[in-house]
């Protein structure tokens, strides 16, 4: 493990990992238990990869943990779903506070349950000046959704003359969604074997690197996390340009 950690090149680490942390139903399933259970076991795959963000140095740390598309599964996991969020923001905020960690959410927080929103709320306020990582949590978020209320704030702004058509670039429209304060994403993960992107930062990932590994969401600890940033410096990013452009940059 630490042989693994050292072959990581610390000044090469993407700066913005986004993880579609997916696989917890099936996890519980394949030990004969209800899907809740992988959920619990979830968290601690959370907390394994902010503290392995921490470690190599990694600015920005972003987990989808619910869609607006899981309102529709069934009641009782959604409640569940939410108190585990609840619980898991009381009993993290020691630790987020200990290691420099400032948590913000992107999302629909109004469609979320009280207690959830006050939790979120308290949090968000004691780890705002924190400057170590930036952990966002996607919640009741979905990227169609987004782009939607991005496009009704834009109108309104023509509408009333505060902003000119000609003026709508892209800066623009990175300024008018969830994620205005974070940089583009460089690293996605989906766990599960699922080869999708699920209604996940469509505009955010225009250039990222994707990664889908197997692993069950419940399984994955920090070796795996390592493994995959190994494979993304060994990636080429290119950004439309040349191998050979790419390669004098870097000389
Ligand atoms: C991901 O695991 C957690 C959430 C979407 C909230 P799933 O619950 O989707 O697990 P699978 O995909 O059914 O195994
Ligand atoms: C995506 O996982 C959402 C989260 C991880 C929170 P899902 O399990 O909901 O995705 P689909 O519906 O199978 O694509
Ligand atoms: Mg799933």
């Amino acid at each position: 493990m630490k042989a693994l950690e050292t072959k990581i090149l610390k000044n090469k680490v993407p700066n913005h990992v986004a993880i579609i942390m997916d696989g917890n139903g099936r996890w519980a399933k394949l030990k004969n238990k209800p899907r809740v259970f992988g959920h619990k076991n979830g968290v601690n795959s959370v907390r394994e990869t902010i503290e392995g963000c921490r470690e190599l140095g990694i600015k920005y740390l972003t987990l989808y943990a619910f869609s607006t598309e899981n309102w529709n599964r069934p009641k009782l996991e959604v409640k569940t779903l939410m108190s585990l969020l609840v619980s898991s923001l009381k009993k993290e905020l020691k630790s987020l506070l200990e290691n420099n960690i400032k948590l913000i959410t992107i999302g629909n927080l109004n469609d979320l349950p009280k207690s959830a929103r006050k939790e979120l709320t308290e949090v968000i306020e004691k780890t705002k000046n924190n400057t170590a990582l930036t952990l966002t949590l996607a919640l009741s978020y979905g990227s169609r959704d987004e782009i939607v209320n991005v496009i009704k704030n834009i109108s309104k702004k023509v509408v009333n003359n505060e902003l000119q058509i000609e003026e709508i670039n892209e800066n623009i429209i990175n300024n008018h969604l969830y994620t205005f304060s974070l940089p583009d994403v460089d690293f996605l993960i989906r766990t599960s074997g699922e080869k999708r992107i699920s209604n996940f930062l469509l505009w955010q990932i225009a250039y990222a690197e994707l990664y889908f590994t197997n692993t069950l969401w419940p399984d994955f600890k920090k070796e795996n996390l390592f493994n995959a940033i190994l494979e993304y410096q060994n990636r080429e990013r290119r950004f439309g340009k040349t191998s050979e452009q790419i390669e004098k940059i870097n000389e």
